[in-house]
């Protein structure tokens, strides 16, 4: 039997994003897999339907249709509990899942008795480099929070010698230099900018030095498990303290991007920091999500304070729809080749590291740890 993937229309709030793109599609399908996609699911990524078409896909109208019959879907965001009710048991759903949350919608695949497997699981060991969508959806979002804090900044970003004068290029400090940070150094040196970075890996150093910015260093190195950052002791972040504020009292563009997986994100930016910057300067909180690197954060708000304008962007991939389409597609497509075996069969034995460990539910029962302790919390 040809396995069939379904691609629906996202539908979370502001989402323009994607999970197939038709140079995908038609990959898939030159594989011998059968892939229906919902009418208009590419629109505000500005895929057409009629591209989507060419590629090999079968445009259904709706969800109902398009889930009934189809063993894999590919998503985003979480389906809701609604939508979990149209699919056929069995079916699997690969996408960014919120492991630990979105507990109606686990209670409903439970329910439904379906398989899910949830990317922000994937490890992040070589051998699964290309389905690594946290990274490439970093990549976006860290690119997209540079050009972001470029427009709501007061200054220009680089250098300009003109017969009006000469403009001194903004100081852009940015905290946290994995994934996002590096891009969102990479593009402000881009528009010229004099970049500084931190980050409690000292390993991030290099990294930095060779994009053309400034490291700042301190005496910590908190490396933890997998090149996961580990929380800072209280010492520790007294130190971290001292040096990170004089440096944002000094930048005209503050870009946070700080994280430690599983906890709220760490506090680097205290509101008595902002108000030592000058007014007109910018932070753009990656973090809002959550809960932010400055203390002032509003995520999904723009606020003001002593002259600062502080930026809590949600979902900053979603600004740059195409690419970030382009990049998760590509991750789910590496993502169904251990899924669904040459010989056209979906994979039963989940014994594979990457599907072991990302395998959110199967046959009703919760394989994540985080997720079961949250619902019997809820219980
Ligand atoms: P993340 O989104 O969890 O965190 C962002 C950054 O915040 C990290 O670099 C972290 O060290 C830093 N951070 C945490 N607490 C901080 C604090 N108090 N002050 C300043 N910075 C703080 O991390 P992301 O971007 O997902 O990547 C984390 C690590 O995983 C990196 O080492 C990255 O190179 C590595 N990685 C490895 C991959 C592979 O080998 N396949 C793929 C992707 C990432």
């Amino acid at each position: 039997m040809v396995v069939t993937v379904a691609v629906p229309t996202e539908t979370s709030t502001g989402e323009r994003r994607v999970a197939s793109v038709p140079d995908v599609v038609a990959k898939l399908t030159k594989a011998g897999i059968g892939v229906r996609v919902q009418s208009g699911a590419g629109e505000r990524a500005y895929l057409t339907d009629a591209s989507f078409q060419a590629a090999g896909a079968v445009l259904v109208e709706g969800t109902s249709g398009l889930y009934s019959g189809a063993q894999v879907v590919l998503r985003v965001n979480p389906p809701s509990p609604e939508e979990v009710q149209l699919m056929d048991p069995e079916t699997i759903v690969v996408g960014f899942l919120g492991p630990g949350k979105n507990l109606p919608t686990v209670r409903a695949m439970l329910d439904r008795k379906l398989t899910a497997f949830a990317l922000e699981l994937v490890p992040r060991i070589t051998r699964a480099q290309g389905m690594d969508a946290l990274s490439s959806q970093a990549t976006v979002a860290g690119y997209a929070s540079t050009l972001l804090a470029a427009s709501e900044s007061a200054k220009f970003f680089p250098m300009l010698t003109t017969a009006a004068g000469t403009i001194r290029p903004s100081r852009v400090l940015i905290l946290g230099a994995g994934v996002a940070g590096l891009t969102a150094i990479a593009t402000a040196r881009r528009l010229g900018a004099t970049v500084e970075a931190y980050d409690v890996r000292r390993a991030a150093g290099e990294q930095v030095r060779s994009l053309g910015a400034k490291f700042l260093e301190l005496a910590i190195n908190a490396e933890g498990t997998g090149g996961y950052a580990r929380e800072l002791t209280p010492e520790e972040k007294a130190q971290e303290s001292v040096m990170v504020s004089k440096a944002v009292a000094e930048a005209d563009v503050v870009i946070t991007t700080a994280n430690v997986p599983g906890r709220r994100a760490p506090r680097l930016v205290t509101k008595e920091t902002v108000a030592t910057m000058r007014p007109g300067a910018v932070i753009v909180d990656l973090a809002a999500e959550s809960g932010g690197n400055c203390e002032l954060t509003r995520a999904g708000e723009t606020i003001i304070d002593h002259g600062v304008k502080i930026v809590g962007p949600l979902n900053l991939p979603s600004r740059v729809p195409t690419h970030a389409s382009q990049m998760y597609a590509k991750n789910l497509q590496s993502f169904l080749e251990l899924l669904i075996s040459r010989d056209g069969a979906l994979v039963t034995d989940y014994t594979d590291e990457i599907l072991a460990a990302s395998c959110l539910v199967r046959n009703g029962e919760v394989r994540h740890q985080g997720t079961r302790e949250a619902l019997d919390a809820r219980a």
